[in-house]
């Protein structure tokens, strides 16, 4: 007779207990950080995306917050800097998941199945491009080429890019990504 496994509760509580912007390899922001960003390059001409792509690389997002501080750092008004931030998709305002996954959508994966593969990651997950699950899992981000052509579709979670990708394998992945239970559509 086998010996019943037991799931260490506490490992689950500690991995849930850091934040998902921590899980998926960014920092928790503070304004001396985010200074730290800002005096690098405030002073090399057109620093301004270069200052917001460096918060958000760090950080995951460019909290609202920052905007205040940028906007006196580089003499814009805040709504100059709401302005650049919102005019480009790239930017977030909100808090990544633990898991940040890109899904290609350029030519090669797209002749591949992308599309009803990025229907069904949307659809499992309740989140469109740009948002995150409700359980702060994953977020959604397109991207348009991961030099994986030859073997699309293909996405990328993280750092890891995963090829031939359907919608079985990627139930398979996230379910071995997931700490929490995801809250299907
Ligand atoms: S087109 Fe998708 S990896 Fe190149």
């Amino acid at each position: 007779m086998g010996v019943p496994m037991s799931v260490p509760k506490t490992s689950a509580q500690n991995i849930t207990s850091i934040s998902p912007a921590i899980r998926a390899g960014f920092e928790d922001w503070t304004p001396a950080l985010v200074k730290q960003e800002i005096d690098a390059l405030k002073d090399k001409p057109g620093a301004m995306l270069p200052i917001l792509h460096a918060i958000q690389d760090r950080f995951g997002y460019i909290p609202e917050a920052t905007v205040p501080i940028i906007a006196e750092a580089m003499r814009q008004t805040r709504a100059e800097v709401h302005g650049i931030i919102s005019f480009y998709h790239h930017f977030r305002t909100h808090p990544v998941g633990a898991h940040v996954i890109h899904i290609c959508r350029a030519e090669a994966c797209q002749s591949m199945g992308s599309r009803q593969l990025e229907s069904h990651i949307k659809s499992r997950l309740g989140a469109d491009y740009h948002q995150t699950s409700r359980d702060n899992e994953f977020t959604v981000e397109p991207v348009y080429c991961l030099g994986n052509c030859a073997c699309a579709p293909s996405i990328r979670i993280g750092d890891d890019i995963h090829g031939r990708m359907s919608p079985d394998k990627f139930d398979r992945l996230a379910d071995r990504l997931t700490t929490s239970t995801l809250e299907l559509k």
